[in-house]
């Protein structure tokens, strides 16, 4: 891996990914993508990985698609290599992915933050959707998943005009999950992932799906798919364990069964 440093062990059940082209703000070359879905893949395979965090640096989570990559392709080109497919492929990762986000996140690094499941912002981060002042517009998802965090009047503002947005204002707006001053994001990212790590990663990852099925699915559709992943839970040991775990006042040691 070139661009992609991968701690498989970061703490207990979490893994720590971090993008890393830190001369061009983490600019999402194809390669890079690659090598990403390529490690979420070998994680989301790893049964003593149950969490996942995705970050850049203080500077840059990812100021974008890479420009200089992109600029002289033609359409066809663009249709022949295909690159959604990779983020199609990160898109189905079944663990869950936090972002620890500072500085830049534009363009498909606003796209990339919002894929994963929740954000963690450090003060100094900035989101966006900047791909209007260079003649293009969004194209992993930024009209859609972004209109779906802050609304439409927002989302429209963001992407017509390119202007970012402050951690503050995201936070104000829905599309993250907390903002921490930017020495503290990583810690505050971790934290996050150990209350998840320490739940039933079969939960877990059946909440995690049944979540994102209120994007994709009419609500009765979404209530019929949620109650058939409730169901299926008590299938698993972990069911078994956290329920008798409570009546015996005890912590539950789920083990993923
Ligand atoms: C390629 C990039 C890049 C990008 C920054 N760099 N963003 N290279 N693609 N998206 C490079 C710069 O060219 C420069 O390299 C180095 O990183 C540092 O950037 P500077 O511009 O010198 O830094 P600064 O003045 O601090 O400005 C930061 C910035 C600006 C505001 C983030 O770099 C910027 O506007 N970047 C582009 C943001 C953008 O438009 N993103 C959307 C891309 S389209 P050199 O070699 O000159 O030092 C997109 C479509 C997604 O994402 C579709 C799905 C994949």
């Amino acid at each position: 891996m070139e661009f992609i440093l991968v701690e498989p062990n970061y703490a207990k059940h979490i893994a720590l990914v971090r993008l890393n082209r830190p001369k061009e703000l983490n600019a999402l070359n194809l390669q890079l993508m690659n090598e990403l879905r390529d490690s979420l893949k070998a994680l989301d395979e790893d049964d003593e990985v149950r969490v996942i965090i995705l970050t850049g640096n203080e500077r840059a989570f990812a100021a974008g698609a890479d420009i200089k990559q992109m600029s002289g392709r033609s359409a066809i080109d663009m249709l022949k290599i295909d690159q959604f497919s990779t983020w199609d492929q990160i898109r189905k990762t079944k663990k869950p992915i936090i972002a620890a986000v500072s500085g830049f996140a534009l363009g498909g690094g606003c796209e990339l933050a919002m894929i994963c499941d929740m954000i963690v912002a450090s003060e100094s981060a900035k989101f966006g959707q900047p791909e209007i002042k260079i003649g293009v517009m969004p194209g992993a998802g930024g009209t859609q998943r972004l209109t779906r965090a802050v609304g439409k009047a927002r989302a429209m503002e963001m992407v017509l005009t390119g202007n970012f947005i402050s951690a503050e204002e995201a936070l104000k707006y829905g599309l993250v999950n907390r903002v921490v001053p930017e020495e503290l994001y990583l810690m505050e990212a971790l934290k996050l992932a150990k209350d998840i790590a320490d739940k039933s990663p079969i939960a877990v990852q059946m909440a995690k799906e049944s979540v994102n099925k209120a994007f994709e699915m009419p609500l009765q559709e979404g209530l019929f798919f949620e109650r058939k992943n409730f169901y299926m839970l008590f299938a698993s040991e972990d069911q078994k364990e956290g329920m008798a775990a409570f009546i015996e006042k005890r912590t539950p040691e789920f083990k993923g069964k």
